[in-house]
């Protein structure tokens, strides 16, 4: 069987976990991208140079050519500006925006089969505009649940306490992208997403029908409409192989909405950022 080849775009802190986490699991052959001189190659060589100390045989590629991510299987993208202490993921909109256009045609010409992954912020807006740019089927491109109330009811006997801990957990949940940047002082996270992508990467590449939180075009599933949305999916070798859509209750419903409303919010500032593409971005 012939080895599968999975595309880094953008070697940054996140490219250089998911790279090493490629290797370690022997997902496949390996190439990293990034449009800065030296860095992915170094970057490579350094991962590179204890493979048979982790004992891992696949081909590892630094590059700053498209031409090489030719044949890819997976892309994953991790190609633009991390946050800084005191900014919102919406603050990077703009910024993200013009990098992951490139990154889109780059892709489209270059790797026209693969299945796309994207770590960049905000993220519903990068997948919408990379699925705009690249035509590819929305199930080629996902990103990076389900009640809980009734195992802490079990827990805490009583459903006070119950409400109590999950509100808690809601918060820090919410907040811990913020947590990170504010003590890592200059950037965001990077080894969750790295995980979380390569956990979405080798469910479709080992066809595991994992049943994992995927950014995904929902087409009138939790009453949404042509809009990509986090919701619980079904990832196997044909990508989002189904949606898992569960009731929810007014209040999430109610939470899940404003959500929403916040994504079409930023896609519809894309077209003002990105005026080539106004019309891509209707269609
Ligand atoms: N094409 C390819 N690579 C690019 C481009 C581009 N047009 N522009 C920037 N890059 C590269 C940078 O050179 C850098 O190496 O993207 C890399 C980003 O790496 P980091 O700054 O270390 O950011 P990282 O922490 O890896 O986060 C990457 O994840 O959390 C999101 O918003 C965050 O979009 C960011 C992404």
């Amino acid at each position: 069987m012939a080895r599968a080849k999975i595309s880094l775009i953008g070697g940054g802190q996140i490219g250089g976990v998911l790279a090493q986490l490629c290797a370690l699991r022997e997902l496949g052959d390996v190439v990293l991208f990034d449009i800065v001189e030296g860095l992915p190659q170094g970057k490579m060589l350094d991962i590179a140079e204890v493979a048979r100390v982790d004992g891992f045989d696949v081909d590892l590629k630094g590059t700053n050519s498209y031409a090489d991510i030719a044949g890819s299987d997976i892309v994953i993208v991790t190609a633009g500006l991390p946050r800084k202490p005191g900014m919102s993921r919406d603050d990077l909109l703009g910024v993200n925006a013009k990098i992951m256009s490139q990154v889109s045609e780059g892709i489209k010409e270059f790797a026209p089969d693969a299945f796309v992954i994207i770590i960049s912020n905000p993220l519903d807006a990068m997948v919408t505009l990379c699925q705009k740019v690249t035509g590819f089927p929305a199930e080629r491109v996902n990103v990076n649940g389900i009640p809980v109330m009734e195992q802490l009811v079990r827990k805490y006997g009583n459903e006070a306490k119950a409400q109590e801990v999950m509100t808690a957990m809601v918060e820090r949940t919410k907040m811990a992208g913020g947590e990170v940047v504010k003590l890592l002082g200059n950037g965001s996270a990077f080894y969750s997403p790295a995980s979380s992508a390569i956990g979405m990467a080798e469910a479709i590449l080992r066809d595991q029908k994992r049943v994992l939180p995927v950014c995904a075009l929902l087409t009138g599933e939790f009453g949404v409409d042509n809009y990509y949305v986090g919701v619980p999916c079904i990832l196997g070798a044909a990508g989002i192989e189904g949606i898992l859509e569960f009731d929810l209750d007014n209040e999430e419903q109610a939470m899940f909405d404003n959500s929403v409303a916040a994504v079409k919010g930023l896609i519809d500032e894309l077209p003002t950022i990105l005026p080539d593409l106004a019309d891509v971005l209707k269609g």
